[in-house]
């Protein structure tokens, strides 16, 4: 056999093994990236929940700040008007939120607000009361203005009317920023409540680029694993 072959062969079988290693190391760096990339978020999150949990008093009044917005004393009107029946976050007469109230948290046991309520009582539907704050909330309403005049009309429940205009303006104020949907320093009135959407059209989608890529990424270095590994081992095969 000429020395010359085995040189050959010994040489293509190390550049075969320098080749496959460089791969593995490349897709080992990947498969690194795309763990690290998804552990970003959830290791933050994490991290929040490493913090020790403040106590939060849930019946206490929100803090009045100096100078209080629209929204600010919308949110005192809330908590004094509003809140028993639709929660300390606006998520609804909850089984978890009535059970602040303790003794009293079946709602409609007839001292309470059943059919036969006293007559300082008052009754509502056994499916009250639907959340008002969160991202499915309120889905009937187009914008501010029909969020006010709902309010106005209908609101509180047990004495529709019962607040003052100014107050409604308020409480619809509160509502809209607690959705994420009331632009800062703007007062709502009759003249700008329409333009103030509930459901505005995000108009910036969520950004996925990036994960697009990684996985476009990984499966191109697989391809061109399988295809180098193919190669080479026909080569080494041929070459022997
Ligand atoms: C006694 C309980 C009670 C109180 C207090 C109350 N509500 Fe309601 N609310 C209801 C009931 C009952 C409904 C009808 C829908 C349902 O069953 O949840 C309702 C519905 C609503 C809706 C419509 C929700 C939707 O998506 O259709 C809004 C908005 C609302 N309330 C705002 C308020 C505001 C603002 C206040 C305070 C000023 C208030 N409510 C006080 C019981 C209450």
């Amino acid at each position: 056999m000429n020395p010359n072959s085995n040189y050959l062969c010994i040489m293509g079988e190390i550049r075969n093994i320098v080749v496959l290693k460089n791969f593995w190391q490349l897709i080992g760096l990947l498969c690194l990236c795309a763990a690290l990339t998804a552990c970003a978020v959830p290791a933050a999150g994490a991290a929040e929940l490493l913090q020790p949990t403040p106590t939060i008093d849930r019946l206490a009044a929100p803090p009045m700040p100096e100078h209080p917005t629209q929204a600010d004393l919308g949110a005192h009107v809330y908590y004094q008007v509003c809140m028993a029946c639709h929660g300390d976050r606006g998520q609804g007469l909850t089984d978890e939120w009535r059970e602040i109230w303790e003794e009293d948290a079946n709602c409609w046991q007839a001292e309470c607000h059943g059919n036969d309520h006293p007559s300082w009582g008052f009754s509502f539907p056994p499916t009250c009361c639907t959340a008002i704050i969160g991202p499915i909330s309120l889905p009937t309403f187009q914008n501010a203005q029909e969020l006010f005049t709902y309010t106005i009309t209908e609101m509180p429940w047990w004495n529709p009317g019962y607040l003052k205009t100014e107050e409604f303006w308020q409480v619809t104020a509160y509502l809209m920023r607690a959705n994420h949907v009331l632009p800062e320093g703007v007062v709502l009135d009759e003249n700008n409540a329409f333009v103030y959407n509930l459901h505005p059209v995000d108009p910036h989608p969520e950004d996925n680029r990036a994960q697009i890529l990684l996985v476009t990424g990984l499966l191109a270095a697989i391809a061109g694993l399988v295809f180098f590994q193919s190669h080479f081992s026909n080569g080494s095969s041929s070459q022997k």
